[in-house]
């Protein structure tokens, strides 16, 4: 087998919040990979960097009367601390706000408006008097044009799900100071993804995509694609466009090329050929781990631009799903918005890795995180079966033997077993479907604890004359051990790293042609690894829960473009099944004089009573409702509004105005019978 050589990337984090166990996700799930490519001897590079440009990080820096520089170097140890805790080992960490991005960005820039691939005109936006500044749609909030939801973003409403322009929303203000917006000209430039069309079609269908992203992208390019505004005006924390001053390019023009940036950075410290990966004609192997919500942008925009600049383009891009916590979407108000290091503070980074990795498959399902199964899988797996073998050996191996194996190997055929695993282990691995990979290796677990459940060794210890065979079966059991530990090497670095010096051996290779370990002395046991405590998960809740009122706050930065979040446009029956809809009987209905559209309602869900905020002032009045049925979306999570929480959603049909009907007349409905 020669040495592959590859390129390996996890998305770049936004260099304005921690990291959050969401995120781990992906650079666990990079992470394991690397290790096991690493693991098989191939030549392998990990790089990655803090995403450090683009409005938000310049309103939070501002926020905290900080410079961005100042703020990103702060984050970027934070970043880096939590996820070297985790065991997620780069080969190097960087910034796009670095010299080697700057002068990437911009040779790409000049390669593509070379080629004829950059065009330039004036829009029209909303700009910001107060601050100086044009506003993006996540930056204008208003009155939702549709249901009236107060304090809603110019893209979309969050309550009724709508989508409109920021010019619709009813009372716009600046989301930054609070100023009403004025529309105002200004030049842009834009990349012609027209011009890749054919390029792109080719791409998407050729085997660097999963099956499922394929096809997403398939419906992308039949809808069209668009020209990309890739500027932004001053002010702005960013890169300026080399031949337009004032200008600068958009944050995700050049967070891709941090990709290239970080590996120029660790080619210039090592003496590595960065053209060997790079080139058109390249034959190293380069891939990009990342969330199913940013492939617009990896599986369009950046091999487009590579292409266009002449470079090579991705291997492969490996999207995963998205974590969920107890079935839900991780939540302040819960307790499940985890941050890196809130997780750390309790408990074993290692319990999480094991975790995911028994979760994560090669698709986009998201994956969730139940804190009953991690504790029991953890509690089981790990502790119960895998160093469970060490403990129940390694007593007698030090009273009786001195800590020395024995010269035999008694069961070849059963090391032999353990061995052979090894191929289809890898391809495992390899194809990233590590649960599979963690079923194959817990079912070698519990073979090795079956053997000893057999030879039951505390018998034997107390029989006269049973010396050799105890001998024999707790080096057995130490050996077979041996082989668990290399093949969870990727997944639990320190655990087996611990395992390697209790044994008294190297740091071990991909088990291939593994030969037991015979007369070879070792190392005294400590416990390799305790239960998961059922308080430490409540401790992480508890200090992971935060008041409403501070997440509406920092909602206003959030920079996420929101479209591409979801990949499907239908939905499952599962997704349906998840909707708790309820025949809510109305208690009291109250007008606010402050809301156009908006009745504060108290209904009766059947097992408790919930205040939810309903835009349907213009067809009811509030006496006429009291006491009547509707029906209720009960599960919705709460939103803070300007009157107070909203704890669901009345469900409404009609075309608005007076023509809106939420009431079941049906005599025989009780209040909280569910609809499904
Ligand atoms: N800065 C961009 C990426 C630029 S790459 C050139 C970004 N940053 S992010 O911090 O929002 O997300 C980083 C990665 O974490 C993304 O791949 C994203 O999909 C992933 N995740 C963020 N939240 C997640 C979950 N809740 N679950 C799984 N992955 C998540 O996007
Ligand atoms: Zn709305």
């Amino acid at each position: 087998m020669s040495t592959r050589k590859i390129l390996v990337t996890s998305a770049l984090p936004y260099a304005n919040g921690p990291i959050h166990i969401g995120h781990l996700v992906e650079y666990i799930q990079t992470d394991i990979w690397v290790r096991f490519q690493k693991q098989r001897g191939n030549l392998c590079y990990y790089v990655c960097a803090d995403d450090t440009h683009g409005t938000p990080i310049m309103l939070r820096a501002d926020m905290e009367g900080i410079t961005p520089e100042a703020l990103i170097s702060k984050v970027s140890k934070e970043h880096q601390a939590d996820f070297d805790e985790f065991g997620v080992a780069f080969d190097n960490y960087h910034s796009t706000h670095s010299e080697e991005n700057k002068t990437l960005s911009s040779l790409i820039y000049e390669r593509l408006r070379d080629a004829g691939h950059i065009n330039s005109r004036t829009i029209t936006q909303g700009y910001d008097p107060v601050k100086k500044m044009f506003l993006s749609d996540r930056f204008i909030k208003g009155d939702c044009p549709k249901c009236g939801a107060v304090e809603q973003y110019g893209d979309g409403c969050e309550v009724c799900g709508s989508t409109y322009s920021p010019t619709d929303l009813k009372n716009a203000v600046s989301a930054i100071s609070g100023a009403k917006p004025v529309p105002k000209d200004s030049v842009h430039y834009f990349f012609n993804l027209e011009n890749f069309n054919d390029m792109l079609r080719d791409w998407t269908t050729a085997g660097h995509l999963q099956p499922e992203i394929s096809n997403k992208l398939a419906e992308w390019l039949d809808g069209g694609l668009k020209q990309w505004d890739i500027s932004r005006d001053a002010p702005y924390f960013g890169f300026e466009i080399p031949d337009a001053p004032g200008k600068y390019f958009y944050v995700w023009l050049d967070a891709p090329i941090g990709y290239m940036a970080s590996f120029k950075n660790l080619c210039d410290k090592q003496g590595l050929d960065f053209d060997e990966f790079w080139r058109k004609d390249s034959e190293a192997e380069l891939y990009h781990f990342i969330g199913k919500d940013i492939i617009y942008f990896h599986a369009l925009f950046w091999p487009a631009m590579l292409s266009g600049a002449q470079f090579r383009t991705p291997s492969a891009i490996f999207a995963h799903g998205f974590l969920t916590v107890n079935g839900e979407k991780m939540s302040k108000s819960r307790g499940t918005f985890i941050k890196a290091r809130t997780y750390l503070d309790h408990l074993n980074p290692e319990y999480l890795r094991y975790y995911f990795a028994a979760k994560l498959s090669a698709g986009v399902d998201d994956i969730d995180l139940n804190f009953d199964d991690f504790s029991q899988r953890v509690n089981s797996d790990l502790v119960g079966k895998v160093v469970n073998i060490a403990s129940r050996c390694s007593g007698f191996i030090s009273k009786r033997f001195a800590n020395r194996l024995s010269e035999n190997c008694s069961e070849p055929e059963l090391f032999a077993d353990f061995v052979n695993a090894n191929p289809t282990i890898a391809e495992l691995y390899e194809t990233r479907e590590f649960a599979k990979a963690m079923r194959e290796i817990m079912a070698l677990a519990d073979k090795a604890n079956a053997y000893i459940d057999d030879k039951k060794p505390w018998l034997l210890a107390k029989e006269e004359g049973k010396d050799q065979e105890l001998h024999d079966v707790c080096s057995m059991g130490l050996n077979l051990f041996r082989v668990l530990t290399a093949y969870l090497k990727p997944v639990l670095p320190t655990l087996v790293k611990e395992a390697e010096q209790f044994l008294a051996i190297e740091s071990q290779l991909w088990v291939a042609d593994m030969q037991p370990l015979k007369g070879h002395s070792i190392n005294e046991f400590k416990p390799l690894m305790t239960r998961v405590e059922a308080d430490k998960i409540a401790a992480i809740i508890d200090a992971s829960k935060e008041n409403l009122e501070k997440t509406s706050d920092k909602s206003k930065i959030e920079p996420k473009a929101k479209q591409f979040e979801e990949i499907a446009h239908t939905i499952q029956i599962d997704d349906f099944a998840k909707l708790d809809l309820r025949i809510a009987k109305i208690i009291k209905a109250e007008s606010m004089p402050e809301a156009d559209k908006l009745l504060k309602l108290t209904v009766d869900i059947g097992d408790e009573t919930r205040t939810v905020f309903a835009g349907i002032k213009s067809a009811y009045k509030p006496e006429d409702l009291e006491g009547r049925l509707t029906l209720v979306l009960a599960n919705l999570a709460p939103r803070k509004m300007k009157f107070g929480l909203s704890e669901g959603m009345v469900l409404a049909a009609g075309p608005g105005g007076k023509d809106i009907f939420v009431l079941s007349p049906d005599e025989g409905a009780i209040a909280g019978m569910r609809v499904k």
